[in-house]
């Protein structure tokens, strides 16, 4: 570890963000009662531009209106590119109540355009005498955003989490395909006459698991397109869970029971955490900084891993 130790990302459950669409309204009392951790509720891709003023409207009544229970409740604004960003922010810090806390900004590409919006949210948050802080999460979704993601993650103190949007990003890079996230039809290697697909998101995934974990950030896999096909879906997010990332999108309700599942730790995992530890402690109170459990080596940093473990059941046990 360097001097500078590493923050831990905020402490609460991040394990399933469910999206609707800003405007279709009828939604949103079923995302409140959803399994989900996180609410995103959308202003931008799945809102034509002709509805986005309904869209803010409904969302900015909804805040107040619906009970959110213990989610985090999040917005998804427009990106930066286009005219209809600086409106939802303007509408969403002037007219929504405490209840909102995020803010989901899309396609970022450099850390200036996460101070442009902390600029005017600041802005606002001082004449509104809003006293709760509107936090930032930030999807990476273009060649832009991954090569400059680490300065993304250390743009502002408001920023929470950083996620991957598959589909944008693979039109930025200009892959070959029209698929949103999974494995890739033509992305393959063969041996001894065999395929197998690799997976083509992996270094990106990586990339931003790594600039979150310097920053003390949550990184998530985002959204997964084909809503049919769940195994597909759990093998993605398995993927993404072993990279580092805490949670994934669901952009159907029928993903929300699959996300949870693959990010909570299992009861064996939690167990085997907790032994571990217990085994570390004897070792340590014995002198020792390595020890054997079930047959193989644990030491210190194995102390480490265990206590991602632990700490994730924790929060889920609440
Ligand atoms: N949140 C909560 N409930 C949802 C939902 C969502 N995102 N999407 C659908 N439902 C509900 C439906 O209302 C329906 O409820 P009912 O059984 O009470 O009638 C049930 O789940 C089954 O829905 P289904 O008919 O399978 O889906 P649909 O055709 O109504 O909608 C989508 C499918 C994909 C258009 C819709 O799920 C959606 O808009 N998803 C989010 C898209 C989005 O936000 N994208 C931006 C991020 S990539
Ligand atoms: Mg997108």
């Amino acid at each position: 570890m360097s001097f500078r130790t590493q923050p831990l990302p905020p402490a609460r459950l991040n394990r399933c963000q469910l999206f609707g669409p800003g405007s279709r309204d009828s939604l949103f009392g079923k995302m409140a009662t959803s399994a989900a951790d996180v609410i995103n509720l959308d202003l931008e891709d799945s809102v034509a531009p002709d509805d986005k003023d309904r869209a803010r409207a409904n969302v900015i009544q909804a805040i107040g209106d619906i009970d959110w229970g213990d989610k985090t409740l999040s917005v998804r604004i427009n990106g930066l590119d286009t005219p209809f960003w600086y409106r939802d922010v303007v509408d969403l810090l002037e007219q929504a109540g405490d209840r909102l806390d995020q803010i989901m900004i899309p396609k970022a590409g450099n850390a200036g355009d996460i101070y442009a919006v902390d600029a005017l949210v600041t802005a606002i948050e001082r004449a509104k005498g809003r006293t709760k802080r509107i936090n930032f999460e930030v999807i990476i979704e273009s060649a832009a955003g991954i090569c400059h993601v680490e300065e993304i993650a250390a743009s502002s103190p408001r920023m929470q989490a950083i996620s991957l949007g598959a589909a944008d990003f693979a039109a930025s890079m200009g892959m070959a395909t029209t698929g949103i996230g999974g494995t890739q039809e033509n992305y393959y290697m063969i041996r001894e006459g065999q395929k197998y697909w690799p997976d083509p998101w992996h270094w990106a995934q990586t990339a931003i698991v790594a600039a979150c974990r310097t920053h003390g950030l949550l990184p998530v896999d985002g959204p997964f397109g084909d809503f049919s096909d769940s195994d597909g879906f759990v093998a993605q997010a398995r993927r993404s869970a072993t990279l580092g990332m805490v949670g994934k999108w669901a952009i159907h309700p029928k993903q929300v029971e699959l996300a949870n599942e693959v990010f909570s730790p299992s009861d064996a995992a939690v167990s085997e955490a907790r032994e571990i530890l217990a085994a570390m402690d004897k070792a340590r109170s014995e002198g020792a900084g390595a020890t054997v459990y079930k047959g193989r080596l644990v030491d210190i940093a194995s102390i480490k891993q265990a206590e991602v473990i632990v700490r994730q059941a924790e929060l889920i046990a609440g």
